[in-house]
């Protein structure tokens, strides 16, 4: 809570301490042409690949997404926590998107911005820090790949209480019940969230996106999908 001029307002935590940390190391990165930073120590310990690999676990997720919605409605997308870009890449490669947004801290942003703009695919970005920005602003597909399990929880319920009610249906990749160190009270509160906007579908998705304990939450408005 801050106080300024005798008005109070109230501020949680945005990043987690472990994000904290892990951006200063983001941050020393040198981007050029080459996009050698993908396969920097630093980007393998927090995006599952090299690029390779990589490419391999997001073609199979948008595999996934074309597999489990009937009908997609792909015309303004957004990401949480998009990592590089490459899903965007990917999804845009295979389904035809006119706007796709990423959110996502700033230190990551700096990559992911350098990345799609050398491989060409348009986006736009946004800050967690200024996700105010977007509140209000309709969206056909929410997408989150392994990110707002590292979300602070006060944080992460400001972003899904204020986009998800915005926005067709829902694809999210993230821990299950099963996942040791909080995967239990994790996805019961996520679900929790989920169920107020949409219908909602919990499928094993581990051997999909190569992580142990994670599945694929995915809702539309109604329960013909
Ligand atoms: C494990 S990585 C996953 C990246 C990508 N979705 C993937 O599947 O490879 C987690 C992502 O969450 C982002 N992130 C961490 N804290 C965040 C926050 N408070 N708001 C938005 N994104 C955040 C990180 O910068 C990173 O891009």
């Amino acid at each position: 809570m801050i106080l300024v001029f005798g008005e109070i307002f109230m501020c949680h935590s945005k990043i987690s301490t472990t994000w904290i940390d892990l951006n200063s190391q983001l941050d020393r990165l040198i981007l050029d042409d080459s996009l050698s930073f993908i396969e920097s120590d630093i980007i393998n310990r927090v995006i599952i690949g090299g690029f390779e690999k990589n490419t391999k676990v997001c073609k199979n997720e948008v595999k996934l997404l074309l597999n489990n919605f009937s009908i997609i409605d792909s015309q303004s997308v957004i990401e949480i926590g998009g990592g590089y870009g490459n899903f965007c890449r990917i999804f845009q490669e295979n389904i035809p998107t006119k706007e796709y947004t990423i959110v996502d801290t700033n230190n990551m942003l700096r990559l992911s911005r350098y990345f799609l703009d050398t491989k060409k695919v348009k986006c736009n970005f946004v800050d967690t820090n200024k996700i105010e920005s977007i509140f209000g602003k309709k969206f056909s597909l929410f997408v989150s790949n392994i990110c707002l399990s590292e979300i602070p929880e006060e944080h992460r319920v400001f972003i899904l209480d204020n986009i998800l009610p915005n926005c067709g249906a829902f694809f999210i990749i993230d821990a299950n019940k099963f996942l040791v160190g909080g995967g239990e009270e994790f996805s019961k509160h996520l679900m929790s969230i989920l169920e107020k906007y949409f219908f909602v579908r919990t499928i094993e998705c581990s051997n999909i996106c190569f992580q142990k304990n994670h599945d694929l939450y995915i809702g539309t408005k109604n329960d013909r999908f």
